[in-house]
Order: structure tokens, then C-alpha cells, then sequence
């Protein structure tokens, strides 16, 4: 940490192109080059180049990356009215809309107040039981020496617990539609981040991704109307689901929400709220079964505290191994790599010294601030002892994020650690998971950061004594 003021011309960076800046890097090695910005301070600059210069029409326009946890609390939570979320891809926009993640001011702030209670305490332990019986059902699907794709089972485990979530019934046939929506989604908007040609082409081009897109969105709202409708017509009692809530909802004027916003809100919980979990909960299985001895003591927690009933609420707490596993999963594998771009309304002065001008660009990486070897040294090793008491205690605050921070910090994480541990418990009391060898898995940072490939893992069931042969 500096102690002395530097102007943004002071700031420094790898070198980057003249007409195209920092993007030809970023497009080709996003998490490399984020790592080799370490190299050059708490605060790196990275010149978007003449080109989005002329297109933004502001001088000198420039991304800045903060390496230092101070700097990431001043900007996310200290001096946080002085930065709103930059645009984002135009699909991006068409899919989420005016839901809470993308708002800003007095709107925001109206949302999270309504979402808050729905994410806190007895409300969302109530769902403990629904996710493990979930997890439970897929673990009798699996017969010992399968091979299944990890995330694709993951995936469809978090989305039907997040439909009931939503809507209070179960996902049907319509699950597969979805998740192929949202891979075409997903495949988009990395297009449209990475060209600056595919984000200045409008959706009704019609492209082949386009037509792909605007079908599966289409369909996907579509159904989401008919649910709406369906419950506006009939009612249930004692419903307590997020359409209840949204139904319930008044805007400052008393007003309720308008179809369009209820779409809206439930589009951004449908996305926000599962593809992440899901993700998170596939690198973790690889992580265990790359580690036995990490595997092993994960177990014995799950034997101690569980024994052969299913999981309970109850059981969270008591699950500590566990949950330092997820978190040093989260941290080496941190599904929102990045947070969304944030702008600076006016100049800033960070603790670190640097001056941000008005109109600048902030940067802030999870990914990149997990592999710090300032605040996790050996960054690479998969070690959950970083996350005893001690060892959390040692390390400066906001040197680990992977839920954000401030009044945009994830509005699901209390949802997302029960739904994370409790799978964990429920599948690692079964079954065992084993990598099929000779995979090269390769990260790909999209719009959560994913692997290049499928993985695909061997099913052990517990009790059956021989590793299977296709194991590791
Ligand atoms: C491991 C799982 C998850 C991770 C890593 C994660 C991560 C994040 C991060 C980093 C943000 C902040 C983005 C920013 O500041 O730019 C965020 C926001 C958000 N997340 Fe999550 N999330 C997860 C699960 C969930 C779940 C399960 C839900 C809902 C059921 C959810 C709903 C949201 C919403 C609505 C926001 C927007 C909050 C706002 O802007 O006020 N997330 N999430």
C-alpha cells in the first residue's frame, strides 16, 4: 500500500494496443492477464485504446483494476453512491431487464428491501428439506461405475430446487429447453463482450445466434407468463414462494408490480440463482476428487455428524470441514469471476493513493484477488485450512469476495451456502465421485467461469468396496 497520491497518468500497466487497448489481451488469456496485472501494483491501468475513445467520446477512457482489498471496500461498500454498474452486453440487458441486479438508485434499493426478508434466516432454512430430498433422489438415480457429466447434473439438481423456489411446483419437461437457453444465453453474450462488433450488431440481425437466442428467450418468457397468469387467476393460500411475493409487492405509489417487472425479477433469480450454485458445486467435485486426504476428512465430518439419516438444517453448522471445502472452492474457482464494471460518477481518491477521474472504468476480480499471493500465498494449492477461524482471522477483509460486497452483495449467498453444503452432505454420505482420466480441463471465463469441457466423473457408491477401473 502506498502513502502518497497518484494521479491516473501516474498509474501504470502492461503494455496494450494503441487503436484496441487492453481488450485483443483480455479476449485472448481474460484470467492470465488479470494475474500478470499483479505485477504492477494495487492499482493498474488498462487503456481501452483510440477506438472506444472515439466511440465513448471520453479522453484517455480506461479500465482500472484494484489489486488491494482497501481499495475493493472504499469502491463496493466505504464510497459506493459515487460508482454505478457500467452497460452491460445488450443481450445481457434483454435477458435480465429491470431486475434487481441491474437497477440503480431508489428502484435498487425498493427491490433489495423486498428481497431481503425472502433470503433471510427460518425463510430460507425452510428449504433445507426440499434440497437434500432433491440430492437424495438423484444419488438412487446413479448406478455404481456410471459416468455422468458433472455439471450438467449439477445444473438440472439447482434448477429444479430454484423453480420451486420461484414458482412452488416442480420443473418439467421445460428444464431441458431452459438450460439450452441459457447455453445459447451464455455463448452470446461472451461473443458480445469479447467483439465489439457482435455488441454493436442489434439482436433482430438475424444471425444464427440471434434467431437461436431470441427463440429460446421467447419461449422461456412464455412460460413464465403462463405461470403468472395461472397463479393470477387462481390464487393459492399459504403460498410462499417468490410469485407470492412479487404479487404481493407495491412499488412508492402503492402500485403493483406490472407483469413486465415480475418477469423481470424472476428471469434474474431463474439465472442469477442457480447456474452459479451449480458451478460452484462442479468445480468443488473436482477439487475432492483430486485431493483424497481433503475427500476423506470431508467425509468422516459427514459420517460424524449425519451417520446414515439424511441432513438437516440443523446439521449446517456442525458441517465445518465442509464448509471451509466450499469455501476454498469458491475462492480458487470463484463462479462471478468479476464483478459487473463499475463506473466512477465523480474523481475518487482510494486508500491506496490513486486518483480515479470521473467516467473511470473499476475493475474488481474475485478471481484475481483469490490468487493474490499477497493475501493467499502458494494461490494455486487447494488448501480449505485458509478458512479456519485462524486463518480467515490473518487476512485483510474484502481479500476474499466471492459474493460481492456492499449494497450489491449477493441477495442468495445464506441461500446459496445452505443449498452448497447440504448437496455436498447429502451426495458425499452416498457416493463417491471420481474423475475419468485423461481429461484436460481448461477454465473458460464466460459469464460465471466454467470449464472448457464436460466433465466427466465415475459414480462410486459407497459400501461397494473396488475403485472402478475408469476411476482415478
Ligand atoms: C455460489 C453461488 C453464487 C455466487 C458465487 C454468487 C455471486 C454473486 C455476486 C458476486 C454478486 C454481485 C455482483 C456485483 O456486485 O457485480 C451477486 C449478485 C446477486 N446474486 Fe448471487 N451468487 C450466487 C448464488 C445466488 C443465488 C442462489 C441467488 C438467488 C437465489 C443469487 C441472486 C443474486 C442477485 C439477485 C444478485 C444481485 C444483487 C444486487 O445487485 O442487489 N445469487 N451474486
Amino acid at each position: 500500500m502506498i502513502d502518497q497520491t497518484m494521479s491516473a497518468s501516474a498509474l501504470s500497466g502492461p503494455p496494450v494496443s494503441r487503436w484496441w487497448g487492453c481488450f485483443p489481451e483480455l479476449r485472448r488469456d481474460t484470467l492470465g492477464f488479470l494475474l500478470r496485472c499483479h505485477a504492477y501494483g494495487d492499482v493498474v491501468k488498462l487503456p481501452m485504446g483510440l477506438v472506444l475513445e472515439l466511440l465513448l467520446r471520453q479522453r484517455d477512457a480506461a479500465m482500472y483494476v484494484l489489486n488491494h482489498p482497501a481499495d475493493v471496500r472504499h469502491v463496493l461498500v466505504t464510497n459506493q453512491d459515487n460508482y454505478r454498474k457500467a452497460p452491460v452486453a445488450p443481450a445481457e440487458s434483454r435477458i435480465f431487464g429491470q431486475g434487481v441486479l441491474h437497477t440503480e438508485g431508489e428502484i435498487h434499493h425498493r427491490q433489495r428491501r423486498l428481497f431481503l426478508p425472502f433470503f433471510h434466516g427460518n425463510h430460507v432454512t425452510a428449504y433445507a428439506d426440499l434440497i437434500v430430498g432433491k440430492a437424495d433422489d438423484l444419488a438412487a438415480q446413479w448406478q455404481d461405475g456410471t459416468t455422468i457429466e458433472i455439471g450438467q447434473a449439477m445444473a438440472h439438481l439447482t434448477l429444479s430446487v430454484i423453480w420451486r423456489l420461484l414458482f412452488g411446483r416442480e420443473v418439467g419437461s421445460e428444464a431441458t429447453t431452459l438450460r439450452e437457453t441459457i447455453a445459447v444465453g451464455q455463448r452470446l453474450i461472451k461473443l458480445q463482450y469479447d467483439s465489439l462488433f457482435a455488441s454493436l450488431t442489434p439482436l433482430w440481425v438475424p444471425t444464427q445466434l440471434h434467431r437461436q437466442f431470441t427463440r429460446g428467450f421467447r419461449t422461456i418468457e412464455a412460460m413464465i407468463r403462463r405461470l403468472i397468469d395461472e397463479r393470477r387467476t387462481a390464487t393459492r393460500h399459504g403460498d410462499d414462494d417468490m410469485l407470492s411475493l412479487l404479487f404481493s409487492a407495491r412499488d412508492a405509489e402503492g402500485r403493483r408490480l406490472s407483469d413486465e417487472e415480475i418477469r423481470d425479477e424472476l428471469m434474474t433469480f431463474l439465472l442469477a440463482g442457480h447456474e452459479t450454485t451449480a458451478n460452484a458445486l462442479t468445480w468443488t467435485w473436482f477439487l475432492l476428487s483430486q485431493h483424497q486426504s481433503v475427500w476423506e476428512q470431508l467425509t468422516q465430518e459427514v459420517n460424524e455428524v449425519v451417520g446414515n439419516r439424511l441432513p438437516t438444517a440443523a446439521d449446517v453448522p456442525l458441517l465445518r470441514y465442509t464448509k471451509m471445502v466450499w469455501e476454498e472452492s469458491l475462492r480458487l474457482y470463484p463462479p462471478a469471476w468479476c464483478l459487473h464494471t463499475r463506473l466512477a460518477l465523480a474523481q475518487d481518491r482510494l486508500p491506496s493513493g490513486a486518483v480515479l477521474p470521473s467516467g473511470a472504468w473499476v475493475f474488481v476480480s474475485p478471481w484475481s484477488l483469490h490468487r493474490n499471493a499477497r493475501w493467499f500465498p502458494d494461490p494455486t494449492r487447494f488448501d480449505p485450512e485458509r478458512f479456519s477461524e485462524e486463518a480467515k482471522d490473518a487476512r485483510p477483509a474484502f481479500s476474499y469476495i466471492p459474493f460481492g460486497a456492499g449494497g450489491r452483495r449477493c441477495l442468495g449467498e445464506s441461500f446459496a451456502e445452505l443449498e452448497g453444503l447440504l448437496i455436498l452432505a447429502t451426495l458425499a454420505s452416498r457416493i463417491q465421485l471420481c474423475s475419468v482420466e485423461g481429461q484436460t480441463i481448461q477454465l473458460e471465463a464466460g459469464m460465471t467461469l466454467r470449464q472448457n469441457v464436460p466433465i466427466r466423473m465415475t459414480v462410486q457408491r459407497l459400501g461397494s468396496s473396488e475403485p472402478h477401473p475408469a476411476a482415478t
